[in-house]
């Protein structure tokens, strides 16, 4: 039986990245898109090339990469927004102009301040605009769900006249219910005249947990797109989370009647891909992608899953492409064994891609001399933290000394910055402390520090740890990472890759 089709609208790169902290590098955000387009997503909202230069680029680059998604560019409704959106999308083979403008009451009173009439004006306008660009052109209310339906009826009737073949309806702030998404995206297909000649979307928030309850609330109700993102990752509680959506739609065909073009054996990489870019960890006990969505802890369960494993599964964990955590490789294991693992986790390494491929090779025989086992966690931090291609910092060594007795921990680094080969020595009230005391003077750096972390990739005392740092300075916030055996090196690695995004970031703000 066929049925039609749920468009998937992934806005990580966009949305996603206003999480505070998930700042992206131009190459971290091309691997997702790729991944994404692997994962057969429909439309990937690459960036909002208005918001600046790095965007813009991003967005840019995306285009000439991604052949088989639609990718989309978002601007207000300013002449100037949809030009750069126009310009960014220039060599995408199927491109999409995404422009918005509020319609409640109080951001058109507080926010924009202009007149219903203006608003209606202004959407006509980016739209008619934006059609010149490209023929795939959506329109977003936002704040649609604290807007007068009447009111939404004759913007979205005036913009579909104009040629906006994509009708969103943002739940901007997390406000709706199941029930009154059901009603409104009813009312608006019943009662817009030509509702017919656009797909109708929505975009959730999940301000009070029901982002994605909203948004099947709404392909019931007849929309033909949903807006999400990977661990639902976004603006404040997040969005609605692609996982979650397109499993209820695959589980539950019965009830929703829709067709998906995802590839579901591919979410559980991607998920992880996201989470050590933006450094966002996904709950454990998170829907689909969380470590014990699959887990059988109580014996009743268990004894249930081992007689017949639809006791108490309604998923295949397989369906999600887990795997598990197996040893695979070791020190003996060569370039073809590891190259047919990391095919097996989705991350193909052909021809052009050999130098990529030997390098992680390289690191991994690194860790096989260091770590006893190798499990697919570790195989794939070694994919995750491989080395990005601008680096004004380089780690070269670290030697530290601790005198307990003293309370006294002191850290020398070696750095090669811009090309320059510096040592300085740092103290502080650890070890790590001392290090990023040592890293702050080497690189004459001044940024507060939001957060450290360290946790183990796999289990076992040799487990490689991963370090997240995230600094801040003027409104920017980025996330560095790294993964070593040694938690001193995989921290000290983890702050200079967090200096080196911020330089690249601040370099095109
Ligand atoms: O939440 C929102 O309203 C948005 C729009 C730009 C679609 O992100
Ligand atoms: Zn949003």
């Amino acid at each position: 039986m066929s049925y039609e089709k749920i468009t998937i609208f992934d806005t990580t790169l966009r949305d996603g990245e206003q999480s505070p902290g998930a700042s992206m590098t131009l190459e971290e955000k091309l691997q997702i898109a790729l991944a994404l387009e692997k994962m057969r997503v429909d439309v990937i909202e690459a960036g909002f090339p208005a918001s600046s230069k790095g965007d813009f680029e991003a967005v840019s680059a995306i285009s000439e990469k991604i052949k088989n998604a639609t990718i989309c560019a978002l601007s207000r409704a300013h002449k100037n927004d949809i030009t750069l959106a126009g310009k960014a999308l220039k060599n995408a083979k199927k491109s999409r102009i995404h422009t918005f403008i509020a319609t409640s009451p109080i951001h058109m009173k507080h926010k924009l301040n202009m007149s219903k009439s203006e608003v209606v004006k202004k959407a006509k306008e980016a739209v008619t605009l934006a059609k010149t660009f490209t023929n795939d052109v959506e329109f977003s209310a936002e704040d649609a769900f604290r807007s007068e339906k009447e009111f939404l009826c004759e913007i979205f009737e005036t913009v579909i006249d104009a040629g906006a073949t994509t009708i969103n309806v943002p739940d901007t702030v997390g406000y709706a219910t199941p029930s009154e998404v059901f009603e409104l995206i009813s009312y608006l297909l019943k009662n817009i005249k030509n509702s017919k000649r656009a797909t109708f979307s929505v975009h959730c928030h999940n301000d009070l947990g029901m982002a994605t309850a909203n948004s099947l609330s709404a392909v019931l109700a007849g929309a033909g797109q949903v807006e999400c993102t990977i661990n639902g990752i976004g603006e404040r509680a997040g969005n609605a989370a692609l996982e979650e959506v397109v499993m209820a739609l695959k589980t539950r065909q019965d009830l929703f009647k829709k067709e998906v073009r995802i590839d579901t054996t591919k979410l559980t990489t991607l998920s992880k891909l996201v989470s050590s870019i933006t450094n966002i960890d996904v709950q454990p006990n998170k829907a689909i992608v969380g470590a014990n969505a699959f887990a059988h802890e109580a014996g009743i369960h268990q004894d249930g899953v081992i007689k017949n494993p639809e006791t108490y599964e309604i998923m295949k964990a397989s369906d999600v492409g887990l795997k598990s955590n197996q040893l695979v490789l070791g020190k003996h294991s060569g370039r073809n064994a590891l190259k047919t693992r990391l095919r097996e986790l989705g991350f193909d390494f052909s021809s052009e891609k050999e130098e990529e491929f030997l390098d992680i090779f390289e690191k991994f025989k690194e860790l096989a001399d260091r770590k006893h086992e190798i499990f697919d966690d570790d195989i794939l931090s070694l994919v995750f933290h491989k080395n990005s291609q601008e680096k004004a910092i380089e780690f070269i060594d670290i030697k530290t000394s601790t005198d307990y007795t003293k309370n006294l921990h002191c850290a020398t680094i070696s750095l090669k910055v811009n090309g320059k080969q510096i040592q300085k020595t740092g103290s502080g009230n650890g070890t790590v402390d001392a290090i990023f005391d040592a890293i702050k003077k080497a690189t004459s750096s001044d940024y507060t520090m939001e957060l450290y972390s360290i946790k183990s990739v796999t289990p076992g005392t040799d487990a490689q740890g991963e370090a997240i740092v995230r600094l801040s300075k003027g409104g920017v916030v980025v996330s560095g990472n790294d993964a070593n055996v040694d938690t001193i090196v995989a921290s000290a690695k983890a702050y200079i890759n967090a200096l080196n995004k911020m330089k690249s970031i601040m370099q095109k703000k």
